[in-house]
């Protein structure tokens, strides 16, 4: 169940033997290592220096450690980068970005995928036999730093294959961009550009296409690194660390070529990264944000089509964020049980020891700096090394009685025409999702398109674009569906749709917009009716033929029911969505149990797991006896019980 990220060629040989060995003596099974070693590996082009990794994973092996390697394409060396300049990425302003940190490369360059294939098929055919080995990681957080998209000369060859593929002719592609707009009419492939240091505004069409086209790159460059390591290395299975809070790009679709997902976890850092008001940063700045760590976990639980791993987990100060707090004593450990509870395998901490070196000197490891000397967070993984015992078997992790549909078009689609500059795909989904969870409920992410038949409650956040086959989807679902603001806003060309929003679920909803307005920061409308609360952000204005539950103070509706399908015409303020999602998960005969904002359950088979992550102490509920933890929750631990 626990990991340990490892660089063995950050430290004098002598001391690898100790350092397996006081890994297994910490509860830790398995060790991901490799992913930034290509100086290492390949000093120059052709000369290889494999023999310290060859020991090193002998050494790890035979402390009885099972090893996850990773390609080491996330950093291309210097001399590869000489040598092909054509690899690097160009920033939005037209800029390169070069060598001295990692991820200088574009996903377009076909030197780029020609000498990843090269490197990965020689590790692969040299590592993928090894006893020791049971597993792969693929490069190392696609996306990371900004990098999936790139603007590159690489960038624009490419876009024009990918867009000649796409639409056969300039007539197509004109027709789907409105590219008469303007004047933006193109006679050739050779005609397009990159839709970036234009005058004003590029074309939204172009931009999503744009998009796409690197999406669908990362999930073909994946693709090619799993094709090769399949082939020499059997029996291993592969996966990809994602990260939190990044929807560039599409992660279902390079998912499918993996076994299972894996994410990394620093939920302190995201607490910054997120767009919390300061009060909640504050709140939460040493312990996060109860839903923060969660939300990824059912997020990726879903990418991983059921089985998920938490590659990296925070487990100190890290040393990236504006401000780096030290986690409240005993996060590490409620971080790594909550992994546990929400379905993860295995939860493998970043990084063993701190490096007193380089760019990460700051960020924590389960070391001191330098030391062979365990630090306040490798202490607590101690204890859930002694802990794991209690729960030595773990039931599998049943479906949910709610589906949160998640779309990362969706993501792109607004950031490209945000219309109000608060709207934000990521933030709507994760303030739905807290309502839920303060509802006590568990919660499946589901990618559009993937059968929604046996949910009580499906609940969809915003799909800018409703295809056919989510449609049909949501047509079939027996459950209570919730929609949210702009679904169906936009056709596959990014063109509003003949019959108006929500498009394709016109019929479905009963409604059509009208007409919609962002609403600045101090302005609100109020809403009531079977729900009350304020509309924030964003409002829309429908014409309906279905029953309005809630209607805001000019009169027009906010809250729409026809059969099984409410439509909520805005995005809600707190206490809104409090009551929509009540309404919604009574209709759906769903219980609920709500919780105080700083708890929250997860339900794994018979086990209920409770967290604190407030300051006051919590009772269990009457006539449960912990498995693990108190029957009064103190803050910043956790609980297991059977129902
Ligand atoms: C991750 C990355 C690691 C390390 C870590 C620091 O994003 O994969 O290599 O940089 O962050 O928190």
């Amino acid at each position: 169940m626990l990991g340990v990220c490892y660089y063995p060629e950050h430290w004098d040989e002598a001391r690898w033997t100790a350092d397996a060995r006081r890994m297994v003596e910490l509860g830790i099974s398995y060790v991901r290592i490799g992913e930034f070693a290509w100086s290492r590996l390949e000093p120059s082009r052709e000369n290889f220096a494999f023999d310290w990794l060859d020991r090193a994973m002998d050494v790890l092996a035979a402390a009885g450690l099972k090893i996850v390697l990773g390609t080491p394409t996330a950093t291309p060396p210097k001399w590869l980068v000489d040598e092909c300049p054509d690899i690097v990425p160009y920033d939005q302003e037209g800029r390169q970005r070069g060598f001295g940190s990692r991820r200088h490369y574009t996903f377009s360059s076909q030197t780029w995928w020609r000498e990843s294939a090269r490197i990965v098929e020689i590790i692969a055919k040299r590592y993928g036999r090894h006893p020791g080995l049971v597993g792969w990681q693929t490069d190392n957080e696609y996306g990371c730093h900004d990098t999936t998209l790139s603007w590159g000369p690489e960038d624009l060859k490419s876009f024009k294959r990918w867009l000649r593929l796409r639409y056969q002719s300039t007539d197509q592609l004109n027709e789907a961009w409105g590219a008469v707009f303007w004047s933006m009419e193109l006679q050739s492939f050779d005609d397009v550009r990159l839709p970036n240091l234009t005058v004003t505004e590029a074309n939204p069409a172009t931009r999503l296409d744009f998009w796409r086209f690197h999406s669908d790159q990362i999930a073909a460059y994946d693709k090619m690194q799993c094709d090769i390591i399949r082939k020499h290395s059997p029996a291993r299975w592969i996966t990809h660390n994602f990260m939190g809070f990044v929807s560039d790009f599409d992660h279902f679709k390079v998912a499918d070529n993996l076994d299972l997902a894996s994410w990394d976890s620093y939920p302190i850092g995201f607490v910054e990264k997120f767009p919390f008001s300061e009060e909640e940063r504050a709140r939460w700045a040493e312990t996060s944000h109860p839903d923060i760590a969660a939300y990824h976990h059912d997020l990726y639980r879903a990418v991983g089509k059921g089985r998920f791993w938490v590659m990296e987990q925070q487990p100190g100060p890290v040393n990236w964020a504006p401000w780096n707090p030290i986690p409240k004593p005993g996060m590490v450990r409620l971080w790594t049980w909550e992994a546990v509870a929400h379905g993860a395998e295995v939860v493998s901490y970043f990084r063993w020891r701190q490096a007193p070196f380089a760019q990460e000197q700051m960020h924590a490891g389960l070391n001191l700096p330098g030391r062979d000397e365990l630090s306040p967070g490798g202490l607590e993984v101690k204890q859930v090394g002694e802990e794991r015992a209690v729960l030595e078997t773990l039931p599998s992790s049943d479906q949910a009685s709610v589906a949160l549909v998640f779309d990362y078009q969706s993501y792109w689609s607004t950031m490209i025409q945000p219309h109000g500059q608060d709207f934000r795909y990521e933030e709507l989904c994760f303030r739905w999702y807290e309502a839920l969870r303060r509802l006590g409920l568990n919660i499946d992410f589901v990618r559009p398109g993937a059968s929604l038949k046996a949910y009580s409650l499906i609940v969809v956040p915003c799909m800018t674009e409703v295809c056919d086959v989510f449609a049909a989807t949501l047509e079939e679902a027996d459950g209570v569906v919730l929609v949210g603001p702009r679904t169906g806003s936009r056709d596959r060309h990014f063109c509003i749709p003949d019959n108006l929003p929500p498009g394709p679920l016109a019929e479905i909803t009963g409604n059509r917009v009208v007409q919609v307005a962002s609403l600045r920061p101090n302005l609100q409308k109020r809403v009531d009716g079977q729900v009350s609360g304020a509309a924030v952000r964003w409002v829309e204005q429908i014409e309906t033929s279905s029953a309005v539950l809630a209607r805001f103070e000019d009169g027009h509706p906010a809250l729409t029911e026809k059969e099984n399908v409410l439509y909520l015409a805005c995005w809600p303020d707190t206490d809104l969505l409090a009551g929509v999602m009540s309404f919604a998960a009574k209709k759906a005969g769903v219980e609920t149990r709500p919780l105080p904002d700083f708890i929250r359950l997860r339900r794994r088979g018979d086990l209920t797991f409770a967290f604190n992550y407030g300051t006051e102490t919590w009772p269990l509920p009457e006539g449960v006896t912990p498995l693990l933890g108190e029957r009064r929750l103190a803050p910043q631990s956790l609980a297991v019980w059977r129902e």
